[in-house]
């Protein structure tokens, strides 16, 4: 097997996170060691409660890890202090959610401009690209439009231009078709693969139509990856995380 030698943009070595239900333990995930190279779109699927959005959240920097490390482009994620963090999860990440979490009092176009204030970009800057952004996803006859003004479909796309406003390397999308009918859910992957030629995108399914659309589909269920296959230096790696 060749050995993969680029950086990739997301390594996971060991990885392990349980939570604590009064006296009861629960390993959500267990033990999971994966590469995932720059660019493309990789698709996580499996059962309800497998842990698939545990794995975002701790790859995500919004959640850390009981055991093991993530690495994002380069970043050693558990390990970050709080305002490094805070950067990472400004700079380098975009979420997209299954209830699409836009802000209900502003415009479509003012949502997706709002990440690019806490990232300092001046105004007419965020405002230009963020109209662009819309534009490019179709959404241009929406700009000023409110999320209780758009349908399902239009929301998803919104949070998708939200999602890479600040250009990030990794986007994270969590069951985003779930709230979708069949036909915008195909649009909505289809832009998912679309941002996927500049970066990194994961995403977590159900369902497996859709999961076939990307380049690459890994299996979980009850927090382990069940068909990974590790190259030797990863398994190397893998057995001792905090040395990379
Ligand atoms: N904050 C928490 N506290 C305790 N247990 C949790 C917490 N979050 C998740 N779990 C448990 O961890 C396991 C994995 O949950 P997770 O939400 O990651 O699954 P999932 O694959 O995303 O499921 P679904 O497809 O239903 O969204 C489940 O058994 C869940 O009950
Ligand atoms: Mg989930």
């Amino acid at each position: 097997m060749t050995e993969i030698t680029a950086t990739p943009a997301v390594r996971l070595l060991g990885l392990s996170k349980s939570y604590r239900k009064g006296r009861e333990v629960v390993d959500a995930v267990s033990d999971v060691t994966l590469e995932v190279g720059e660019r493309g779109m990789v698709a996580i699927v499996g059962p309800s409660g497998s842990g698939k959005s545990t794995l975002l959240h701790v790859i995500g920097g919004m959640d850390k890890p009981t055991r093991g490390d993530v690495i994002v482009a380069g970043q050693t994620v558990n390990r970050l202090s709080q305002a490094d963090l805070t950067r990472f999860r400004r700079q380098t990440v975009g979420f997209v959610f299954q209830t699409f979490n836009l802000i209900p009092n502003l415009t479509a176009l003012e949502n997706v401009a709002l990440p690019m204030e806490f990232n300092d970009v001046p105004k007419a800057a965020r405002l230009a690209r963020a109209k662009a952004l819309l534009e490019r996803f179709q959404l241009g006859p929406r700009l000023n439009h409110r999320p209780r003004e758009l349908s399902g479909g239009e929301m998803q796309r919104v949070a998708i231009a939200r999602a890479v406003a600040n250009e990030p390397r990794l986007v994270l999308a969590d069951e985003p078709t779930g709230n979708l009918d069949s036909h915008s859910g195909q649009i909505v992957y289809e832009l998912l693969r679309e941002i996927s030629r500049e970066r990194t995108v994961i995403v977590v399914t159900h369902a497996e139509d859709l999961a076939g659309l990307a380049d690459r589909i890994i299996h979980i269920r009850d927090g382990r990856l069940t068909d990974t296959l590790l190259t030797p230096r990863l398994q190397r790696l893998s057995e001792k995380p905090g040395r990379v």
